[in-house]
């Protein structure tokens, strides 16, 4: 039967993650479920996921490695179809979304086109499909990858371009085409801590700017905290939304959120949080060193 928005309203109480706050704008995750694998191989991945991203609210998934947080993205992007359930993007299906460029994407691999330059992989995302550029406000590809610090690397190829390098073209390539949606999936890992900050303090200002709905996959707790509305953890096998934290740190952030008495409390809570999804597994992602109180 085909989803409403009201029957995804009505059914939203009562599956795993939320409740539904806004069907009709942004992004709407209803009781989606994702086996992946093949024959004995294949198993649950996302495990009945409900969650909803309003216009302008910046949503953070924070989990264990191998927890779906990258297969939740890809199912918001239309790169995958749920087993079950349903997502929406402004009430039309993911699928459509992506095609109309409502959806910008920074996957976790930069997957820029290798013969193509810096500046071109950007531009070229401005050229695909141009008639749903319509009604939008371009960004100037140059202009934006100087904003993340690469003014100098236009003419270059990706093979010439260090990791982060690459993650920033990415980055640039998304926002390029001022999309109603952003998804990025760990979109700073491989960045320097000092260019890092400057990649954060860049999309403050840019969420600010233009409050798109932004879902964001991150292992750093302190990131997730200055940026977002609300931190969704997951735990792992199958995935599933553990808890949601609202983060009520006022805004607009910067550096200064760091010092805000209320950061240290909210950061310990999803610390504790990660602690207990984890269950003592080796490899907890909030002893990494990313967690340091710096933007
Ligand atoms: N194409 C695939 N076929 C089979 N299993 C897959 C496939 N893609 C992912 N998986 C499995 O699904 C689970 C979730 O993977 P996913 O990439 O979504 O995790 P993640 O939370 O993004 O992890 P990380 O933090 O390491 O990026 C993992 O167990 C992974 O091995
Ligand atoms: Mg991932």
């Amino acid at each position: 039967m085909a989803y409403t928005r009201k029957r995804l309203r009505a059914e939203a109480a009562g599956t795993r993650g939320e409740a539904m706050t806004s069907a009709g704008s942004g992004v709407v995750v209803h009781a989606v479920t994702k086996s992946l694998g093949e024959g004995t191989r294949r198993h649950l991945v996302v495990d009945g996921v409900s969650l909803s991203i309003g216009r302008g609210e910046f949503v953070s998934i924070i989990g264990p490695s191998g927890c779906g947080k990258s297969t939740l993205l890809k199912l918001v992007a239309g790169l995958a179809a749920p087993d079950e359930g349903q997502v929406l993007i402004d009430g039309a299906s993911a699928e459509a979304a992506a095609r109309a460029k409502a959806i910008g994407l920074v996957p976790q691999e930069p997957a820029l086109l290798p013969w193509r330059t810096v500046r071109s992989n950007v531009e070229l995302a401005l050229r695909v499909n141009r008639r749903a550029n319509t009604g939008r406000t371009l960004a100037d590809p140059v202009e934006i990858l100087s904003s993340l610090g690469l003014g100098e690397a236009l003419s270059r190829y990706p093979a010439q371009l260090s990791g982060g390098m690459q993650q920033r073209v990415a980055i640039a390539r998304a926002y390029a085409f001022n999309p109603d949606v952003l998804l990025m999936d760990e979109p700073f890992s491989a960045l320097d801590e000092f260019t890092r900050e400057r990649a954060r303090v860049a999309l403050l200002h840019f969420w600010q700017a233009h409050r798109k709905a932004v879902l964001f996959v991150t292992h750093s707790v302190a990131e997730a905290v200055l940026l977002s509305d609300r931190i969704v953890v997951m735990s792992p096998q199958p995935g599933r939304i553990r808890e949601i934290v609202n983060v009520t740190l006022p805004r607009p952030r910067s550096r200064k959120t760091f010092e805000d008495p209320g950061f240290p409390r909210i950061q310990y809570q999803i610390q504790q949080l990660l602690h207990s999804v984890s269950g003592g597994r080796e490899s907890i992602p909030w002893e990494s060193t990313e967690d340091e109180p710096s933007v």
